[in-house]
């Protein structure tokens, strides 16, 4: 139908006659004259009305009608330098409605601040603003991009089902009940983890697939039930080899979509040192303020608070003067929230020393912390790894306060050493920290030393998200046995539970290893945006609904009861 899209037309264009289609953006009526904007998903162009049966016509219009026009391009006597097309206009002769719009709940308008719920609720309205639009049309090109680079390297895109059984990657299942065998479930995948395992033993050697997971855990600002995943799996490789692919896919997709040359050969940091550096295994480089471990320079001064405690760090903030009492309050107020018990400080006003302990040290030992003028050094006392996560978060809080982020940095880490288990005290076991199918660094610490045992794991830390996470696998038999008991599953489990996957392993299973990346959080670096539901075509809220379709519901008796399922009364 037309001869161009909305963002095409130019003074160059002048004198031509033009079918346009789109969306009734504004109208603007100035008595003799009639404007409209024309929106289509590539841009606006202005239509101006000639006089007569077409200048009444015109007049009916309301946002968002859907129309087409005909008419001839001629120079604006405004300009708008903001827009492509902002030199000129379409004086329309034909227009022909071809359909209404309701008063739309929302304002289509990258000015506009709308209501979460509501944005939600109407997401496909929400979907028509171009900034919305922009974030699921840089995903469209990141996919493309992912896919090429993948596919170049010989790379095989694979699916694998979403109805299967549960594996253990952390969370929750979703279940899925079974009609033909009732009282039984699917569970859907959190990942394709085992079935991309399987193409290895299978012998495609190098797999990927951007898919669904779905996991039934607390969602963040980072996380939704369902989200997609870029999975990875190949062999006879090593950590090197699955780095470097990941490294090179960034390197791609960053240059490909945002035409940005990232520098190659990401840097390493263990899991220890990040925790004791950055306060977390997903640090934030775009600030310094590392963490520094004043236990030593405690040990002869006698502060009340520090007693007994056998770790106690801190930071140094420059901007002393912007943290009132009150301000020190909230920051107090927010690590005890990360289980800390205390927040103790020490300010430097020009050489006049104050704070909560700063009479419990003299002169010399408060010159010895070599705080300049305006700094203040936040320490907190306890245990090694509650002190750190309450200092890591503290850091955080402070780089916001005092907007020590440069937003147009991107850094790079990958975080490597991870211990191999976790050991939950309150259920007296042992847990994987990443899942139970990922090598140990040293068979014989998982055999011996288990609680020392590290992960030939690693994780692509982006600003400070984790973006990617993956491990080199067990593919002997015997290690996968000895994992599964190391985290308490007697021979019957492992035999119902993964029997089929530690049967697979011994049929020849070759090496292998693999990552997935988080979708979303990809593009939300890439965007920009810190808010995931941004880049999701139709997300989920905080608690997990679909106020679009008002998911979850109640579903009809008849269906439950061909699923054998009975809805206990307290519900
Ligand atoms: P992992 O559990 O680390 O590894 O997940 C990989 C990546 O997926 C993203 N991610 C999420 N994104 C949004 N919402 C969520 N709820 C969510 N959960 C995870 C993160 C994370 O780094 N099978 C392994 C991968 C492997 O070993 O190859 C796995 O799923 O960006």
């Amino acid at each position: 139908m037309r001869t161009h899209y909305n963002n095409e037309l130019t003074i160059k264009n002048l004198g031509q006659r033009v079918t346009l289609n789109g969306w009734v953006s504004r109208t603007r009526n100035l008595g003799s004259l009639f404007f409209a904007d024309l929106r289509d998903r590539f841009g606006i162009t202005q239509l101006t009305f000639a006089e007569g049966e077409i200048f009444t016509k015109a007049h009916v219009l309301k946002s968002e009608y859907v129309i087409e026009i005909e008419g001839i391009v001629i120079e604006r006597q405004s300009k708008n330098p903001n827009l492509k097309t902002g030199e000129i206009e379409v004086l329309v002769d034909k227009l022909e409605i071809l359909n209404e719009a309701k008063q739309p709940p929302i304002i289509i308008s990258d000015d506009e601040n709308i209501l979460e719920e509501t944005r939600l609720k109407y997401r496909y309205l929400d979907l028509r603003i171009p900034k919305q639009q922009k974030y699921l049309i840089e995903r469209h090109k990141i996919v493309q991009s992912v896919r090429n680079v993948l596919v170049n390297r010989g790379f095989y895109e694979l699916e694998t089902p979403f109805l299967g059984r549960s594996t253990p990657e952390g969370a929750r299942d979703y279940l899925v009940p079974s009609r033909i065998h009732p009282g039984n479930f699917y569970a859907l995948p959190q990942s394709p983890q085992l079935y991309k395992q399987l193409f290895m033993v299978a012998g495609f050697e190098k797999y990927f697939q951007i898919t669904k997971c779905f996991r039934d855990e607390d969602l963040r600002a980072d996380r939704q039930p369902e989200f997609t995943q870029i999975d990875i799996e190949a062999s006879f490789i090593n950590e090197k080899d699955i780095m470097n692919l990941a490294e090179e896919l960034v390197i791609d997709t960053f240059n490909n979509v945002l035409n940005l040359k990232v520098d190659a050969n990401f840097d390493q940091i263990t899991f220890n040192d990040a925790l004791k550096y950055y306060g977390t295994d997903k640090p934030d480089r775009r600030f310094e303020m590392l963490i520094k471990d004043y236990t030593k320079y405690f040990k002869n001064i006698d502060v009340p608070l520090f007693n007994n405690e056998s770790y106690i760090a801190g930071i140094i903030v420059d901007e002393a003067k912007f943290y009132s009492r009150k301000k020190i309050d909230e920051l107090t107020n927010i690590i005890k929230k990360h289980n800390a018990k205390a927040l103790a400080f020490i300010k430097n006003n020009n050489g006049e020393y104050s704070g909560s302990i700063v009479k419990n040290l003299n002169d010399e030992q408060l010159n010895n912390l070599k705080l300049e003028d305006n700094q203040m050094l936040l320490l907190i006392p306890g245990e090694f790894e509650t002190v750190s996560n309450a200092l890591g978060v503290l850091r955080l809080q402070v780089a916001k306060d005092l907007n020590l982020i440069d937003n147009n940095k991107y850094d790079f880490l990958w975080v490597v050493d991870f211990p191999l288990l976790e050991f939950d005290h309150e259920d007296n076991r042992f847990y994987a920290r990443h899942h139970p199918f990922t090598h140990p660094k040293n068979v014989d610490d998982l055999k011996n030393n288990p609680k020392q045992a590290l992960a030939r794991a690693y994780d692509l830390v982006i600003n400070g998200y984790e973006v990617a996470g993956g491990s080199i696998r067990i593919h002997q038999s015997d290690v996968q046995d000895l994992m599964f008991e190391t985290l308490g599953f007697s021979d019957a489990e492992i035999k119902a539970k993964f029997g089929f996957f530690v049967d697979a392993l011994k049929y020849g299973t070759p090496p292998h290893g693999g990552i997935a990346f988080g979708l979303d959080r990809l593009v939300m670096l890439i965007t920009k945006t810190n808010n995931i539901k941004d880049v999701i075509a139709f997300p989920k809220t905080q608690n997990a609904r679909d106020l679009m379709m008002d998911a979850p519901n109640l579903v009809e008796e008849i269906q439950l009861k061909e699923l054998s399922i009975k809805v206990s009364e307290d519900k």
